[in-house]
């Protein structure tokens, strides 16, 4: 399966990267960073650190440091700490290991050059994604498909995590996320109203530090921060694996339940960063929707069989 992973690690991008990196299965192609998490420099240089942690050859990119109007506003720390990866210890990481060129060239190129092919998994803010799209309109017929993590769709009463409507990666640059989903591509969103499934307590953490050598301790050091994020602010007696999910979709989409229908996010305004879905099987509705092609959202998951793939593959 051929694949580029859009990310801004993060903790949880973190824990997907290593997830792919034991995948036989999957051919990574590209790895592209984003301003997220942490701002784009930071982000950037937790993909090399985490590419030559995990042992991974697949190139990475650096991508958008501003949204699509200009703004270059990373998530608060108090998510995923200064360095982005819980405040561990991070090695000097040389630059000289970045492939030259932009994110969404990268993409354009890759797409191009595999028609059909390639499934772009994006689990940060959409910004690359758009502005590949908006160079070169026509990828949309290349890609195989889109999984995105972001979004909340009001399952299981789920909401926003950054705002009480909005999720953050959709929130950190709705214009580009909406610009996604108009696209005429397959999209699958992975938000959370299938991630808090998805709940990683510290007896979890304690199998994978020692069931799944360094990097499994790895994971669990950084998740300390993570897990104090989610008691202290959440009320969650563990941590949400949000970007795993994503990678999971792509493997066994056969465990989650999904609604079709076309999606707009609204760009402005007190719910900036919401995500609604017209279900395809409502007729009428107001024009946004119009012309937009159906999209796919999870709205249920079958949480221990990937908790279980998750730690068995690691
Ligand atoms: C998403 O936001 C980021 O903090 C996480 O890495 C994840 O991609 C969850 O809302
Ligand atoms: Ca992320």
């Amino acid at each position: 399966m051929k694949l580029i992973f859009d990310t801004d690690p993060g903790i949880d991008d973190a824990m997907a990267l290593l997830y792919l990196s034991k995948l036989p299965e999957i051919d990574l192609l590209g790895i592209t960073t984003v301003v997220g998490n942490a701002d784009i420099a930071t982000t950037t240089r937790n993909a090399l650190f985490l590419r030559q942690q995990f042992g991974i050859s697949a190139p990475v990119i650096r991508g958008a440091g501003e949204t699509l109007d200009g703004v270059s506003k990373p998530e608060p720390v108090i998510v995923h700490g200064v360095n982005g990866l819980g405040d561990i210890d991070i090695p000097a990481v040389s630059e000289d290991d970045l492939q030259p060129g932009t994110a969404s060239q990268f993409i354009i190129d890759t797409l191009r050059a595999n028609p059909g092919e390639v499934t772009i998994i994006a689990v940060g803010r959409m910004t690359n994604l758009a502005l590949a799209l908006r160079q070169d309109p026509a990828i949309a017929g290349f890609a195989k498909q889109v999984i995105i993590m972001g979004g909340a769709f009001g399952y299981a009463g789920r909401s926003g995590n950054i705002t009480p409507a909005a999720e953050a990666n959709i929130h950190g640059d709705p214009v580009a996320a909406d610009e996604i989903f108009a696209a005429n591509w397959k999209v699958v969103v992975v938000g959370l109203d299938v991630t808090h499934d998805i709940i990683l307590t510290s007896d979890y953490f304690a199998t994978l530090a020692a069931e799944a050598g360094a990097n499994g301790e790895l994971l669990a050091q950084m998740s300390d921060h993570y897990a104090r994020f989610y008691l202290d602010i959440m009320g969650l007696a563990g941590v949400v694996g949000h970007d795993l999910l994503a990678v999971t979709y792509l493997l066994r989409p056969d465990w989650f339940e999904t609604r079709e229908g076309p999606i707009v996010v609204v760009t402005e305004g007190i719910t900036v960063g919401q995500t609604i879905q017209m279900p395809s099987s409502r007729k009428g509705g107001h024009p946004s929707w119009a012309g937009r092609p159906a999209q796919l959202i999870c709205i249920a998951v079958q949480a221990d069989e990937v908790l279980q793939h998750y730690r068995q593959t690691l």
